[in-house]
Order: C-alpha cells, then structure tokens, then sequence
C-alpha cells in the first residue's frame, strides 16, 4: 500500500510540474498535453490492473495491453528526460547568453519550436531502445584467480539473474534464454533472483522452460527483493518441489573437482529482514561448513552483499539486481546508490561480477545497457 502510494505522490509530482513548465514556459497547445496527461495517466494506472492480480491479467488481450503500456511507459520516460535536458539547457542558457546571443527563452514562439522538434525525438529513442530488448547477448566474462586451486580445470558458471517474468516477459522469453544458456554448455548455473514479478499461481506454468536446466554440478538458485513482494513462502515451497533445481538460502553445498572442494553458497536478498527478521541474509551462515574448501563462491542477488561476503572468506560473489542501470542516462543515477553496478569488480580481494541482467523490469528501455546470458569462466591462468 505504502509502494502505491509513493508511486502516486512521485508520479503526480513530475506530472504536475511537467504539465507547469509546459504551459507558463512555451504556451504549448492545450491538446499536446491533454495527450501527455491521457498517455501519463492511462500509462501508470494500467499497470496496477496486473498487480492486483486477478485472472483477466491471463488473458491474451490484457497481456497485449501490457506490452504497450511499457512501450508507453518508455516513451514517457525519454519524453521527461528530454525535457530535463531543455531545463538545464534553459538554466544555463539564461545565466550564459549575451544579449546578442540568440535566446530561444525569451521568444516563447522559437522556444517551443526547438521543445517540441526535441520532443518528438523521445519515439524514436523509445523504438530505438526497444530494439532487440528481449534478445539478450551471452556475455563471456574471464576471472583469473590466483586463488582457484591451480591444479584443477576452470569452472564454466552460466548465469541467469532479474528476468522478471511477469506483465510483459512470459513463458516463450524463458525458453529462449534457457536454451541460450545450454548451448553453451555450463558446468554449473545460478539464479541470482528477482526471476519473478507475479504470484505462483499465474506464474508457475511459464516457469516450465527452467525444467530444461542441466548442468555438470547443478543448478542453484536465490531470491531476490521481487520473490518477496509475490509471497515468498510460496516461491519457497515452488522451488522445493524443483527436480532440478536447489534454492539456497543462507547455505550452501559442496562440489568436487578433480579431489578440490568448491563451495557453493547462497543468500536471501539483502533487505529480506524487511519482511521477516527470519530471512535475514547471511553470508556467514551461508559460508559454514564442517567440510575444508579450497575456493569459495557466492551467490547473492544484490552487490552490497559483498562486504560480509569478503569479509567471511568468500572468493567470488555472483550478483545481478541493478540492471547496469537498465537504460541510458538512468545508469548515472543508479549508480549514485550502487557502486557496483554492472560488471566485474575486485572488493577487498574478492571478485564480484554483477549482471546486467537477463529480462528487464518496467518500461521496456535498454539503451546502452544490454541484457545478457552471462557465462563467468573461473581459473587460475
Ligand atoms: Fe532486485
């Protein structure tokens, strides 16, 4: 209810300002932004229907419906990130221009010319950035670890994290990066969270393609913050039932390779004490073990994880949750709060690799930031 909220109080706040700026500052026909506030408006509360959860959101033609909300939504998005672009432009225009100089502010007629020339750019960023937006590139990442035992054969990890199937990615996306991921033949897989948007009973049968997931030393599997907005006590039990897949909350198993022990280990999403301390996340309980390791790994679907994780002797720590910032410039503000926000990074000795992600969350925007299937391959040299 408190998300709801916020989201209105945020959305009413850019809409009224917007809708301000565009009348006071260019005399903008009164039809352009009835249009903007119907495409607003329509934009954001359509897309509670599906949160809400009720069986029409199955139905073929909401689903359609869904799909254009997020182009919607993008477009949207782009449409304010240009304007805030003008501002700036204007701020800085009025505190720098001569009187000489042209000035599109003071003639209301030039001004909105040049916003609504600029404006009609956001179409065509939005189409541009829906481009290829659900064909995720494999990524091949090399981690060179002096740490991994010297003797043995390097480990090919094949990672899928943030897919999100729910409103806008369904059952034929999952099969897709499923099958991507397994011509690259893996030696072991992770699922570093937020798999889902949507409760198990909608979601369970587009959930059949992870039924395809084979690999040498398993598949393994954690929640992220999306699991537990959708009851995650019945994403748990779903997982249980799971012939081949293991979830691992704050545990971990152990695989040998060529007579070295390799931990694999995973965590409940960092801020999972939020809906219940007994989901607290714990790298130091995921680490123990009565067995010796020779190398330690460690999936976690947030990248903040990592600072208990090197503390706790863990080697490498698997991560996605950012999205790199999912789309062109919101990269720049993501990575205010998430200092490791896309690719692989050294923390305190320990390799983190965070994921762009594999689906995307929201408006359909990827500008610049690709999704990936990712394949890590671990060695010594
Ligand atoms: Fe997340």
């Amino acid at each position: 209810m408190i998300f709801f909220l916020v989201i209105l109080i945020f959305s009413f706040s850019i809409w009224y300002f917007t809708y301000k700026y565009l009348k006071t500052s260019f005399e903008i026909s009164s039809t352009f932004l009835k249009i903007y506030s119907l495409i607003f408006w329509v934009s954001i509360f359509f897309r509670n229907f599906y949160y809400l959860q009720y069986d029409f959101t199955k139905t073929p033609i909401f689903i359609a419906l869904l799909q254009l909300d997020a182009f919607l939504l993008a477009l949207i998005a782009y449409f304010h990130i240009i304007i805030l672009i003008f501002i700036i432009y204007e701020k800085i225009s009025r505190k720098l221009i001569t009187t000489n100089s042209p000035n599109y502010f003071k003639d209301k007629r030039k001004g909105r010319r040049l916003f609504l020339g600029l404006s009609s750019l956001s179409p065509l960023i939005t189409i541009i950035s829906n481009y290829k937006i659900t064909v995720p590139k494999t990524k091949i990442v090399k981690i060179v670890d002096d740490k991994y035992p010297k003797d043995i054969q390097s480990l090919k990890i094949g990672q899928l994290t943030d897919i999100h199937i729910g409103p806008t990615l369904k059952r034929d996306f999952l099969e897709k990066v499923c099958k991507q991921l397994m011509n690259e033949k893996p030696d072991i897989i992770f699922i570093t969270g937020d798999i889902v948007d949507g409760k198990v009973q909608y979601l369970k049968d587009d959930l059949k393609p992870f039924e395809m997931l084979k690999a040498k030393y398993g598949v393994f599997l954690v929640d992220g913050n999306h699991e537990y907005y959708w009851n995650i006590n019945e994403w748990r039990d779903f997982y249980k039932k799971s012939p081949n897949i293991k979830m691992l909350n704050n545990e971990n198993q152990t695989i040998n390779i060529g007579g070295k022990n390799i931990l694999i280990a995973g965590v409940t999403d960092y801020r999972a004490h939020r809906f219940d301390e007994k989901f607290r996340s714990s790298p130091t309980k995921a680490v123990y073990s009565t067995l010796k390791h020779d190398y330690k790994i460690l999936l976690a679907h947030r990248p903040k994880s990592c600072d208990e994780a090197s503390r706790v002797g863990f080697n490498l720590q698997v991560s996605g949750h950012t999205h790199g910032g999912q789309s062109f410039p919101f990269n720049f503000i993501v990575g205010l709060v998430q200092p490791y926000l896309s690719g692989l990074y050294k923390h305190k000795g320990m390799n983190l690799y965070v994921s762009n992600g594999t689906g995307f969350w929201g408006p359909r925007m990827r500008l610049g930031i690709p999704a990936e299937v990712t394949i890590i391959n671990v060695s010594n040299s």
